[in-house]
């Protein structure tokens, strides 16, 4: 397992490229099993849950190429026949957004075999919904051995309300419901921008929705969906990670390729705890935005309460929560999503963080000199927090289990080595 060896205590200073958002690529590969024709998806991020949904896609059958940088991180993926149309354990286990290939197996072809994800480390997180959901829509579903299975001849339209906002849970819906005979009009649905994305993507293919990004989204069937072109939106955890990280290390950082207006509540968070961001000019003049941060007074004490979007998303708890450890006075962070996304505060703790969990909240304590130290990761954004501390931290930290930030972050120590960061990746074999 590859670690990261870190030294801390130098800014950042310079400008780091941001990526494609994992969460917007991934269900929009699954979207590809909805067409026999090519769907060509640009600006996909090279990390392993990409990796691991077109090991799925292409075990399933599907065909898949995937271009590099200088051609605008193309994948091309056409799905003309699923001769097996299963999600093994052996996949699911590693990526539970592998959950994803449910509503469009089901819609296209009528069946689907999907291993249950299991648990996971930040939480029970169940699919109760994505399966009631299916059900509504007139599908046939019976778990065993730990599998879903799943048939209908044709999905139905209906109305269906979610009883807890899930993002996964409103694109497995929508995706089933783009093939499905009548309206589906989906209620409490999740507002993500990812959601928008996939509904634009969808829509290019010949679907017919409305209100993505709204609470309420309606889709109109249709018998068959075309192939499309489709650029991914910018990863905003991503951009929210590294606004982190120029201020944790008092740096100065300009980030290209981004889209502001996803990341309204974290600038508004940040600039609260003291850290000054703003609009920059973009690398090429035309080109997608870029934005600037900087420390712009010594770190203030701010609370945060994760919520759905558009709120402060819970995959930026672990992160805010490391620049916390450095702010003037107690942060109190809530975290409302997952019952379990605190695993990152022990080893914080071990750093010489002052932090107190009680159930869903966090009390921060600081200004505390961090001190490198051997930490664990243990899920993608809490190793994300414990770089960020390392960063900050007095002398050199190890930070072992990165296989978890390479799901969500691509290369990062290559992006923070180019603007100053000492990070080197140990790899074991
Ligand atoms: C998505 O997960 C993201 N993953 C997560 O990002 C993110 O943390 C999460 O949304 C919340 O924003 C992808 O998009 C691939 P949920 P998802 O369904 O869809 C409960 C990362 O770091 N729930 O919105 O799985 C659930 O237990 C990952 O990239 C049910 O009860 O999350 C949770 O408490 C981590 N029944 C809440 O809803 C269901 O059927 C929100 O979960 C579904 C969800």
């Amino acid at each position: 397992m590859d670690k990261f060896r870190i030294e801390g205590g130098r800014p950042l200073e310079g400008r780091v490229t941001i990526g494609g958002a994992k969460n917007a690529a991934l269900p929009a590969m699954a979207a590809a099993l909805l067409t026999a024709k090519r769907v060509v998806l640009r600006n996909i991020p090279r990390v392993r849950d990409i990796i691991t949904m077109r090991s799925l896609l292409d075990e399933m059958g599907a065909d898949s190429s995937l271009k590099g940088e200088k051609q605008g991180n193309r994948l091309a993926l056409q799905a003309r026949k699923i001769p097996d149309p299963t999600a093994p354990y052996e996949l699911v286990k590693q990526m539970r957004a592998s959950v994803l290939v449910l509503g469009p197996l089901v819609a296209r072809f009528g069946h689907a075999r999907v291993s249950l994800p299991g648990g996971c480390a930040i939480g029970a997180r169940p699919i109760n919904l994505h399966l009631k959901g299916l059900e509504r829509l007139g599908a046939k579903v019976s778990i065993e051995h730990g599998y879903v299975e799943a048939r209908a001849d044709r999905l139905k339209g209906d109305v269906f309300h979610f009883d807890t906002i899930t993002v996964t849970g409103t694109e497995n819906l929508m995706m089933a419901a783009a093939l499905a005979d009548g309206v589906t009009v989906l209620e409490n649905a999740a507002l993500e921008p990812e959601i928008e994305d996939l509904a634009a993507l969808l829509n290019k293919m010949g679907a017919d929705i409305t209100g993505a990004g709204t609470p309420t989204i309606r889709i109109r069937g249709v018998s068959r969906l075309e192939g499309a072109e489709h650029n991914i939106i910018p990863d905003r955890i991503e951009t929210g990670t590294f606004l982190a990280a120029a201020a944790i290390t008092g740096g100065h950082l300009i980030l290209d390729c981004v889209e502001p207006r996803h990341l309204t509540a974290v600038v508004a968070k940040l600039a609260e705890a003291g850290v000054e961001t703003r609009a920059a000019a973009a690398r090429n003049t035309g080109g997608p935005e870029a934005l600037e941060a900087k420390m712009s007074s010594p770190g203030r004490a701010a609370d945060v309460t994760t919520q759905e979007y558009p709120g402060f998303p819970t995959d930026m708890q672990a992160q805010y929560m490391a620049l916390a450890t450095q702010a003037h006075g107690s942060s109190v962070i809530t975290e409302t999503i997952f019952e379990n996304r605190y695993l990152h505060a022990l080893e914080l703790a071990r750093m010489g963080a002052d932090i107190t969990v009680d159930g869903r909240r966090a009390v921060v304590r600081g200004p505390t000199r961090l001190s490198g130290a051997n930490v664990q990761a243990s899920d993608l954004r809490a190793s994300a927090s414990l770089v960020l501390a390392a960063l900050a931290a007095d002398g050199e930290s190890v930070i072992d289990r990165v296989y978890h930030i390479d799901r969500g972050y691509e290369r990062i120590e290559d992006k923070l080595k180019r603007v100053g960061a000492r990070i080197e990746r140990i790899s074991e074999v």
